[in-house]
């Protein structure tokens, strides 16, 4: 299912494409392509070209390993991240080499998981990023060193059936995409004058 943005002025049309669906068909994603997601986002620009951007990824072919990623999950997003094949956890290096704190290592992070969107969409994968998942217990579960934080995580796989979704999801997933207008988000000469 394709739900482009409906955007004021053109964009790129791999920006106004991607999108975060939760219906997935249970084929496996090739190897190759899922190299390719972190080759992208391993070219992501970063303060100081620090790379802050840890990836825990697991595929269904290696079950134990993805159940562990998958019941780091809330339960909402069980609820339809089960069907994705893929499941990544991403994470932050908080400091840089002299220990001195990385103020933008989750907006860096954030860069990175972006680049990783978009090379799934260009691939014709869907990638979901969730902030819907228990923190602690990924830290714990994965031994996540001293120093990184779980960030967020990504279901990826091909696009799926929306009529397997439960009735709520399958609603939402057929619902518009909205944001909201420049002039709320672009300011010009002052706070709150919107650009002309
Ligand atoms: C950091 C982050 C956390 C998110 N957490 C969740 C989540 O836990 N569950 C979910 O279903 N969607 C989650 N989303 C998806 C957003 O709801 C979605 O990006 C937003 O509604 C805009 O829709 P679009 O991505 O289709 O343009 C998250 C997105 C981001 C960037």
């Amino acid at each position: 299912m394709e739900k482009p943005a409906a955007t004021d002025v053109p964009i790129h049309e791999l920006l106004a494409r991607r999108w975060s669906p939760r219906a997935f068909d249970e084929r496996p994603v090739e190897a190759d392509n899922i190299k390719r997601l972190f080759e992208a986002a391993r070219w992501a620009p970063s303060s100081n070209n620090e790379q802050p951007w840890r990836f825990l990824v697991a595929t269904k072919e290696h079950k134990a390993e993805w159940d562990r990623l998958f019941h780091c999950l809330k339960e909402g997003n069980q609820k339809w991240a089960h069907r994705a094949p893929v499941l990544i956890l991403t994470v932050a290096k908080l400091t840089f080499d002299d220990d001195s704190p990385n103020r933008h290592a989750f907006h860096d992070v954030g860069l990175a998981t972006e680049n990783l969107l978009l090379q799934a969409t260009a691939l014709g994968l869907s990638a979901h990023p969730m902030a819907g998942f228990h923190i602690e217990k990924a830290r714990t579960d994965f031994a996540i060193p001293a120093g990184f934080d779980p960030v967020a995580m990504i279901a990826v796989g091909y696009p799926g059936n929306a009529a397997l979704l439960p009735d709520r999801l399958r609603e939402r997933e057929g619902q518009s995409r909205n944001r909201e207008p420049l002039s709320e988000i672009v300011f010009a000469r002052a706070w709150g004058i919107p650009l002309q």
